[in-house]
């Protein structure tokens, strides 16, 4: 994988991944929250916004990026898996894109990933990208082909092959299938089904409902994960600094999803702030009251073990 090449090429590739990275999952989370507040407000994903300018470049581009930078052992045929993407959009209408209709796609772009360090996350953007960078070796939905290339881009076709749609696309809650939704629900569907050893799950304490059933995680990639590959579920559930502290392992909607692991038979952790993802948000703010605490924690461990 990129993570054990070369210095250069690896620092070459990972500014390109950490580029991305934000603004893949600034999509996928658009998408989350788009599909958590499904039924209240679809209008403010960005609705009125057509297909990308430029998406053949952007995303025949970073297919190329990918497979030669990024992951370059992987063989692919980038003009290959365009023409897959187009056709699957514009033969249809801009509200009738199906997760079938990316079949070919997806077929023309088979991905193995290795064992252990699958990460999902639902509502911890920012954190989950500290702890990805910090521990080099997790893999998300960002990481795969399939999310590098279409990491915030909206797209829709129009009437049935006369192309994209550069100027309107439709909100999601007028689509039974948006094309967007449809391939990020594939995308997800795959990656759960691939996730196997132990994988990880950042949640948010400071929400209420921090599992939801209507998120990508709770409504798709749960159920696609298979206990007879997955060895254990860890499960990490972390506040804010300053809180609130709505949610834990014995709290609220992740006692819920414990129950689905347990009666699906899964083995599971859950840890409730977690020093690592605790410390990383005092690295962002080492002002804050909490951070004192780890301060001082630290700083008395270290004169300890020096004396
Ligand atoms: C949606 O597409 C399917 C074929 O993929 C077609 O059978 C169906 O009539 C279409 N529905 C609408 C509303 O366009
Ligand atoms: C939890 O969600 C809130 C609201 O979306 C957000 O402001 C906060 O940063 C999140 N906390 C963590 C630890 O990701
Ligand atoms: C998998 O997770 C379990 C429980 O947290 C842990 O005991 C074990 O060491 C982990 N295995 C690997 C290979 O990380």
């Amino acid at each position: 994988m990129y993570k054990h090449e070369s210095l250069l090429k690896s620092n070459e590739a990972q500014q390109v991944v950490t580029v991305t990275k934000t603004s893949v999952s600034f999509a996928i989370t658009s998408i989350t929250i788009c599909f958590i507040m499904l039924h209240f407000c679809p209008s403010q994903l960005r609705a009125q916004l057509g297909t990308t300018p430029n998406i053949k470049h952007i995303v025949v581009g970073r297919c190329y990026t990918y497979t030669t930078l990024v992951n370059p052992s992987l063989r692919y045929d980038c003009e290959e898996i365009w023409k897959q993407f187009e056709e699957a959009v514009i033969s249809h209408s801009s509200c009738n894109v199906t997760v079938e209709d990316y079949f070919h796609m997806f077929n023309a772009m088979p991905q193995i990933w290795p064992c252990d360090n699958f990460l999902f996350w639902s509502k911890t953007r920012t954190l989950m990208h500290s702890y990805a960078a910090v521990f080099r070796h997790f893999w998300t939905l960002e990481d795969t082909l399939v999310g590098y290339m279409f990491n915030d881009l909206i797209w829709c076709g129009q009437e049935e092959d006369s192309g994209f749609d550069f100027s309107s696309c439709p909100e999601w809650s007028a689509c039974r299938s948006h094309p967007v939704y449809s391939l990020w629900r594939q995308a997800s569907q795959n990656f759960a089904e691939m996730a196997c050893g132990n994988i990880t799950i950042l949640l948010n304490g400071s929400i209420v409902n921090a599992f939801n059933r209507k998120s990508m995680f709770g409504s798709v990639e749960l159920d696609s994960l298979d206990p007879q590959r997955v060895n254990y579920v860890n499960i990490k559930v972390v506040t804010s600094l300053d809180g609130p502290h709505i949610e834990s392992c014995s709290q609220g909607s992740i006692v819920d999803l414990i129950q689905i692991f347990q009666s699906r038979g899964f083995h599971w952790t859950c840890t409730d702030n977690d020093q690592t993802l605790m410390i990383l948000q005092c690295i962002r703010n080492p002002q804050h009251s909490s951070c004192q605490t780890y301060a001082n924690t630290l700083l008395n461990r270290n004169s300890l073990t020096s004396d």
